[in-house]
């Protein structure tokens, strides 16, 4: 389901109690959709307040599908939303020893900036690049491994960003998703977007 433009006047209109996680919900996309909200502005603080059950999860998921995969002793990967680094640098890494060389994408340039500055490594190139975008040719079947740590949620055309990845992954390569599935929040959106003073601000995307 995708959630479409919030109006000023819902957002900062009043709203009974019953409302209130639903005009919770309508400030935040708004903030985002404006451009007044940035994703993840601040990596240093996402990383210090991160729970360790994250990580956790993330390593035993990780290291649960990696077993699984079929790999050769070299071998190109992408990180598709890779944020501040951490993770590409001290969980993929880790669990990925036969990947020999990671290019770790993010949208954000400040985010960039202190993913080179804090978690470097030399296995790793980050970059600046906007993955819904044309990505260089020279990229076309090039990685064996694409993964994508809480990055997918992000992406509103999920057909289009598919097509790129199947476009990146060299024949018989995997990708790799891992992020949030199924939250309360979720149950709360498919609920107002069946009722009818919020009906109009929802409509259901299709795969
Ligand atoms: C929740 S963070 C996760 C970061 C990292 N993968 C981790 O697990 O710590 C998602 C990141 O994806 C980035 N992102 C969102 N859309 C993107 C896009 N179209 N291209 C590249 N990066 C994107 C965001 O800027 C954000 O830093």
């Amino acid at each position: 389901m995708e959630s479409s433009r919030f109006p000023e006047s819902l957002v900062h209109g009043k709203c009974s109690s019953k409302e209130r996680l639903a005009r919770n919900i309508a400030e935040r996309l708004s903030a985002y959709q404006d451009g007044k909200k940035k994703m993840n502005p601040k990596p240093a603080q996402y990383v210090s307040t991160r729970p360790k059950s994250y990580i956790d999860w993330i390593e035993s998921r990780l290291s649960h599908y990696v077993s699984q995969m079929t790999w050769s002793n070299e071998e190109v990967g992408l990180d598709f939303g890779c944020g501040s680094g951490h993770v590409t640098r001290d969980v993929l890494l880790p669990h990925c020893p036969n990947l020999t060389k990671v290019i770790a994408l993010e949208v954000q340039p400040a985010v960039v900036d202190y993913a080179k500055q804090t978690f470097n490594h030399e296995k790793i190139e980050y970059m600046v690049l906007d993955i819904m975008e044309r990505t260089p040719q020279e990229w076309d079947k090039m990685f064996d491994k694409v993964f994508s740590f809480f990055s997918f949620h992000f992406v509103k055309d999920c057909r289009k960003y598919l097509n790129t990845v199947r476009r990146l992954l060299k024949p018989g390569g995997y990708f790799l998703t891992l992020g949030v599935t199924s939250v309360p929040l979720f149950y709360v959106w498919s609920e107002m977007s069946s009722m009818e003073q919020w009906k109009d601000y929802f409509k259901l995307g299709k795969l």
